[in-house]
């Protein structure tokens, strides 16, 4: 059985002021069947990391480099990330995809090296609109999961997370009957590549997930929980969400 999770990806969002909005979560930390994870700035990672002390809570990174050090300005490594604190790290976002030029490749690459250092890379895929008019969502969906996935993915070192991109801070959400095909397509691809472990990998959905449509998605064939853009940013949005997947 998988466990649910939410996970909050702040994006370039927060400053120590907004460290306020995790301790306003107060109870909905002590979720006793949703794993919960935050991915704030990297500047936030520490002190978020340690205002939630030995909660089982976790916290993650928005990206790493592919590489364990070096000469990459601007970057932060995995293991920067594990030791402020992270045990997860978003990876292929479509917006790093977009703005950073991030292939497949390369989020196959950071996804490594997230496994080698002891995070659990959350891989994110999805389809724009324009690919989806053209009936080309399955096959986008499933050559991105093909190409960013390492082959040692497990289900305690990696999460899915499907987001179409015309969903993402839109309003706009696909039907359950949409959200259900695609998730049935990788859990297909799954298991066809990792066997029984298959089983074991977290597939969440992202993409105007909100308080009032939460319940519904979290209903949905194969949705074992969110990745939450905008309203994982207050505590009064966050945590009607994660108390809908309880
Ligand atoms: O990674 C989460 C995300 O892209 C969805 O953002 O604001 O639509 O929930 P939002």
């Amino acid at each position: 059985m998988r466990r649910k999770l939410v996970a909050g990806n702040w994006k370039m969002n927060g400053t120590n002021a907004d460290l306020k909005e995790i301790e306003a979560l107060g109870i909905a930390w002590a979720a006793p069947r949703v794993d919960i994870v935050v991915c704030p700035p990297a500047t936030l990672v520490s002190r978020m990391a340690f205002a939630l002390g030995g909660q089982r809570s976790r916290v993650g990174g928005q990206d790493c480099h592919a590489e364990a050090s070096g000469a990459h300005t601007g970057d932060i490594s995995a293991e920067m990330l594990k030791e402020s604190g992270a045990r997860y790290v978003i990876l292929g976002h479509s917006e790093r995809r977009a703005d950073h030029h991030e292939t497949d490749e390369m989020v196959r690459a950071k996804t490594e090296m997230a496994h080698k250092t002891g995070l659990t890379a959350i891989v994110c895929l999805g389809e724009t609109d324009a690919q989806r008019e053209a009936g080309e969502t399955l096959d986008i969906v499933a050559a991105q999961l093909a190409g960013s996935l390492p082959d040692g993915a497990t289900g305690a070192n990696t999460v899915v997370a499907y987001e179409p991109i015309w969903a993402i801070g839109t309003g706009k959400v696909p039907s359950l009957e949409q959200i259900g095909e695609v998730h049935e397509a990788l859990r297909t691809k799954l298991r066809e590549r990792f066997g029984d472990e298959a089983d074991a990998i977290r597939l969440l959905y992202g993409g105007s997930v909100k308080p009032d449509n939460a319940a519904e998605i979290f209903g949905g064939a194969d949705v074992d929980g969110a990745l939450v853009g905008g309203a994982s940013l207050k505590s009064t949005d966050f945590s009607p969400i994660i108390s809908a997947l309880e």
